[in-house]
C-alpha cells in the first residue's frame, strides 16, 4: 500500500543524537554501562531511506544495522545509495514494524526518530514492546516524539492548516496550498502587537525555512500525536523499562543547575515528576527520550571507572579579550563565550591545543590538573573531582563534546586522502554532507570539488591538476577537511 511517505519522502538526513556513540555517552554518564559501541547492533524503527544507518556505517564498519520502513519507495532508493557506497553491513527491509517477528534477535540500541507521534496511537505500545523484546539487557533505545505543552500552541497551526487544506490533491499540491494561504493570511492579522500574533508570526517565518516534506508530515499528516512526558514515562513502565534521561543530556531535568535547578527541586524529588515540570516551564514541544530496561539501576552519576569509557573532540579557539577577569573563546568554530571558572577556562585551553585530536576524559582530567592551580579550588575538595563534575556539566551546555568511541578518522590528510564514501556521493549532489562524527557540514564550493574527488587513489598534486588549483590551495582545504572529520583513516597495510 502506497503511504504519503512515498508520494513526499522525507529528505535525507542523519541525526547525531541518534548515533551510538551518543546513547552510550548519555546512558555512561547515568551511571549505566551501555555496549560497546564499536561492534554494537542497532536497529532503526521507521528509519525513512536508511539514510542515518547509512552515515553511522560511515563510522561504525563493525557494526550491523538494521533498518525497518513501511514506505518501499523510501526504502528502494537507501538501498541503492547502500550498494553506491559499499556498505555491507546495512540491511534496510521494507516492513510494518507492527509486523516484526521475534527471530530478528537482539539489539544494543534501537532507534525510532520521528516515530512515535507518526503512527497510529495503537502502534504506539507496540514500540515500547519491541524494545522490551529486542533490547540487550543492557542496550539502550532512543524514541522521540512530539510533546505537550509545547504541541498545545502549535496545535493552532496544525487545525489551521488541516482545515485549509487537509483533504484535497497530492500532499505536495497540500502543501503549496497551506503555505499559500499562510503568506496570504499573515500580512492581515489586525492586532499586530498580541502575544498571539508574535506566536503566529515566528511559525510562519519558521516554517517558510521548512523542507515541504516536514511541513506536510508536522502539519498535515493524519498522524501527529503529541505524547506528554507523564504518559511516555509510564508506556515505559507498562512495557518492563525505564526511562533515564534525554539524547541531548543538557536537556534533561536533572542536569538543570542554578535557579532552575533549584525550582525543579523544591516542587517533586521525584525525577520523572520534575521532567514534566521541566517541559511545562520551557514550554518544550519535542523530546528525544532514552529507555533501558525496567531491571538496570541508573544513578545519574558518571561512575569514576567510566571516565576512561569517554572520549573528547571539540573544537575550541581562544579570542582575543581586554577582560582581565575573564577569557573569550569560540566553540564549534560558532559560538562565543566569556569564561570566568578557572576549571572552564583551563579545560578550554586544553582543548584549544588539543583540537583536531581526540583524548580520553582521563587525559583531560589530567592535562587540566595541571593547568588548575589548587588555590583557586575550594578547599578540601579533590581536584580530579571538581574537573571531572566540569566537564560533565560543561558538556550539558554544549561547551564540548564527548563520544563513546574515536571513529576511523584521519586528522592529517596523508599522501593519498580518501573521504567517506558517503560524504562523497553527498558531495557530489549538495553542499551539506555527514562527517564522521555524525555531525552535519556545509562545504565551501571548493571544499565540496575536492571531497568529491577523494577516493584515496590520488594524490594532493594529481587533485591539483585536476582542478586548476595552488598545490598549497589544496594542501589547505585537504586539512579543513580533514579538521572536519570528512576523512577516513588509511586501512591499506
Ligand atoms: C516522520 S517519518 C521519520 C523518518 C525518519 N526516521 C526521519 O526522522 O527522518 C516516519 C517514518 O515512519 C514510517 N512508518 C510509519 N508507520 C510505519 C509502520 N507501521 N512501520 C514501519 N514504518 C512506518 C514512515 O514510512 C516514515 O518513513
Amino acid at each position: 500500500m502506497q503511504s504519503t511517505y512515498d508520494e513526499l519522502p522525507y529528505e535525507d538526513l542523519a541525526f547525531f543524537h541518534t548515533h551510538p556513540s551518543n546513547l552510550a555517552v548519555v546512558a555512561t554518564l547515568c551511571g549505566l554501562s551501555p555496549p560497546p559501541v564499536d561492534e554494537c547492533r542497532v536497529l532503526e524503527l521507521g528509519c525513512g531511506s536508511g539514510f542515518n544507518l547509512l552515515a553511522m556505517s560511515q563510522s561504525l564498519p563493525g557494526a550491523r544495522l538494521v533498518g525497518f520502513d513501511l514506505s518501499p519507495l523510501q526504502i528502494e532508493a537507501g538501498r541503492r545509495m547502500a550498494d553506491e557506497i559499499g556498505a555491507a553491513n546495512v540491511d534496510l527491509r521494507i516492513g510494518d514494524i507492527g509486523g516484526i517477528d521475534a527471530a530478528l534477535g537482539q539489539f544494543d540500541y534501537i532507534v525510532a526518530h520521528g516515530v512515535l507521534s507518526w503512527v497510529a496511537p495503537e502502534l504506539r505500545e507496540r514500540i515500547f514492546q519491541l524494545c522490551r523484546r529486542h533490547l540487550q539487557p543492557d542496550g539502550i533505545a532512543y524514541l522521540s516524539y512530539n510533546t505537550d505543552p509545547g504541541w498545545h500552541q502549535r496545535r493552532i497551526l496544525r487545525d489551521a492548516l488541516r482545515f485549509h487544506a487537509a483533504a484535497d490533491g497530492t500532499p505536495l499540491q497540500r502543501v503549496r496550498h497551506a503555505r499559500a494561504m499562510l503568506e496570504r493570511m499573515a500580512g492581515e492579522i489586525p492586532d499586530q502587537d498580541s502575544d498571539y500574533v508574535r506566536f503566529l508570526r515566528r511559525e510562519v517565518e519558521a516554517l517558510r525555512d521548512d523542507s515541504d516534506a516536514y511541513v506536510f508530515h508536522e502539519f498535515l499528516e493524519s498522524h501527529n500525536h503529541p505524547l506528554r512526558f507523564e504518559a511516555f514515562a509510564d508506556l515505559a513502565q507498562a512495557n518492563g523499562l525505564r526511562y533515564f534521561g534525554e539524547a541531548r543530556y543538557g536537556t534533561s531535568a536533572f542536569a538543570q543547575d542554578g535557579a532552575l535547578r533549584y525550582a525543579l527541586d523544591a516542587v517533586s524529588d521525584d525525577l520523572l515528576r520534575q521532567e514534566q515540570y521541566h517541559d511545562l516551564l520551557r514550554n518544550r514541544h519535542f523530546r528525544q527520550s532514552l529507555i533501558c530496561h525496567a531491571e538496570q539501576q541508573p544513578t545519574w552519576k558518571l561512575a569514576p571507572r567510566s571516565r576512561g569509557a569517554l572520549v573528547v573532540i571539540s573544537r575550541a579557539e581562544p579570542l582575543p579579550s581586554e577582560e582581565t577577569d575573564a577569557r573569550t573563546f569560540r566553540l564549534h568554530g560558532e559560538t562565543e563565550v566569556r569564561v570566568r571558572d578557572p576549571v572552564v577556562v583551563a579545560i578550554l585551553d586544553v582543548l584549544c591545543e588539543m583540537w583536531p585530536l581526540s583524548m580520553s576524559m582521563r587525559s583531560l582530567i589530567g592535562m587540566t590538573a595541571e593547568r588548575v592551580r589548587a588555590a583557586e579550588l575550594a578547599p578540601g575538595v579533590p581536584v580530579e573531582l571538581v574537573i571531572a563534575s566540569t566537564i560533565v556539566a560543561g558538556y550539558g551546555w554544549g561547551y564540548w563534546h564527548l563520544y563513546a568511541h574515536s571513529p576511523p578518522a584521519a586528522t592529517e590528510p596523508g599522501e593519498m586522502p580518501r573521504a567517506s564514501p558517503l560524504a562523497r556521493l553527498c558531495a557530489a549532489r549538495s553542499p551539506s554532507v555527514t562527517n564522521l562524527l555524525q555531525r552535519p557540514v556545509e562545504l565551501s564550493a571548493e571544499q565540496q570539488a575536492v571531497l568529491q574527488r577523494l577516493d584515496g587513489r590520488t594524490s594532493a598534486a594529481e587533485l591539483a591538476a585536476s582542478l586548476a588549483m595552488a598545490p598549497e590551495a589544496i594542501g589547505r582545504v585537504l586539512r579543513e577537511l580533514a579538521e572536519c572529520y570528512l576523512l577516513q583513516l588509511d586501512r591499506t597495510p
